[in-house]
């Protein structure tokens, strides 16, 4: 792995970024009048952590493909594939954490900055890479979202191959385990169901069986080019856990992953449920089209994620989110910024991957708020 940054470093050298990326005369400029930018990729931690074997992690793929002049979509959704497709992420793709019945239901969204188009796909069962379906809807439909059998219909009819199932001994051991655990009466209630199932898993976190960054999983990727061109792909097999059916914010566009080619590109990894409520990817993008930075763009869609976080259920000893929520930011400079709820949780920094021409790099995140609570 890459060398960590510190936060003291990590911010200078997104101010730096950003001097680089528009010259001294630019500037001055707002965000959305470069034409130019320096190229790079962002995206969660895991995107600079699964090689499925091979020699590159997702950002540094990405970003190789898109300097050499390949379609920066094309070239990010390349990227994803690497963590969709390594069962050691048990939070995208093949061998992601299955739904309550034990069965891999996955979701995925991509957006073309420059051609304005969209794809995204939920409740997908049966294939490997759901950002491709994705981005098959985006290319051969005139819909931007196929859910469920449908979608899976789609994929056969234009060609991917549909499994049976996408478990692996891994993810399945972890289901078996979770409903080993759970007392059946949670049922009844929805609110002790809830309860229950949160005391389950974060005993299966303190055990070390699932890593609690992988509960909510996902992968969000986004980049830009030199010639200022963004996209951006969220892919996930969603809550661990969740009801059949269940779908988060992740295909959804505006709330896990937006993408304004005038203006630059935000995704989201953690609870859904928050960035659904508040379309939290757009909102960041808003933010950044109205001249705010990345940075302060995403503590912005932070603090109103925190703001309508209201219920007892889902607050901590400190009256604070007891969830995670991420956000991996991009302008189409090229200035960019990984920020979380937590700087820090579970006792360790919260990170995020980059790629630029210097190579690939894991970075602490900027959070709303220093050390979660324990509960
Ligand atoms: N952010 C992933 C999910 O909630 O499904």
């Amino acid at each position: 792995m890459s060398p960590r940054m510190s936060r003291r470093d990590f911010v200078k050298t997104s101010a730096a970024a950003g001097v680089l990326a528009a010259g001294p005369a630019a500037a001055q400029a707002p965000a959305v009048a470069s034409r130019s930018a320096r190229p790079v990729v962002v995206s969660s931690a895991n995107g600079n952590q699964y090689k499925n074997g091979g020699a590159k992690t997702c950002v540094q793929e990405a970003f190789d493909r898109m300097v050499k002049g390949e379609d920066v979509l094309d070239a990010l959704i390349a990227g994803v594939n690497i963590v969709e497709l390594d069962p050691l992420d048990d939070s995208v793709g093949y061998g992601g954490l299955p739904n309550g019945e034990g069965v891999v239901q996955l979701d995925a969204s991509c957006m073309h900055g420059p051609r304005k188009r969209a794809g995204a796909v939920a409740c997908l069962e049966g294939v490997r890479m759901p950002s491709k379906v994705a981005q098959a809807v985006m290319d051969q439909t005139d819909h931007h979202l196929l859910v469920g059998q449908g979608a899976q219909d789609f994929a056969r009819q234009v060609g991917f191959a549909i499994e049976d199932d996408l478990n692996t001994e891994n993810s399945r051991q972890q289901w078996l385990e979770w409903k080993r655990r759970l007392d059946p009466s949670r049922w009844l209630d929805p609110q002790k169901r809830s309860e229950e199932s949160w005391r389950v898993t974060r005993e299966l976190m303190a055990e070390g069986r699932i890593d609690p960054s992988h509960v909510y999983g996902t992968i969000n990727c986004n980049g830009v080019n030199a010639k200022g061109e963004v996209c951006g792909v969220t892919t996930t097999s969603g809550l661990a856990w969740k009801i059949p059916g269940r779908v988060g914010d992740s295909p959804i566009l505006g709330a896990g992953l937006y993408v304004d080619g005038d203006v630059g590109a935000a995704g989201s990894t953690g609870r859904g449920e928050a960035n659904l409520y508040g379309l939290s990817s757009y909102l960041i993008v808003e933010n950044m089209r109205r001249g705010m930075s990345p940075k302060d763009a995403g503590m912005d869609a932070l603090k109103r994620v925190k703001a309508a976080t209201i219920e007892k259920r889902l607050l901590n000893s400190k009256g604070e989110p007891r969830f995670y929520v991420k956000f991996y930011i991009v302008n189409r400079k090229g200035e960019y910024a990984g920020v979380g709820m937590y700087a820090r949780q579970d006792g360790k920094d919260q990170t995020f991957a980059v790629c630029t021409e210097k190579g690939p790099e894991t970075l602490n995140l900027e959070g709303l708020l220093g050390e979660a609570a324990s509960e």
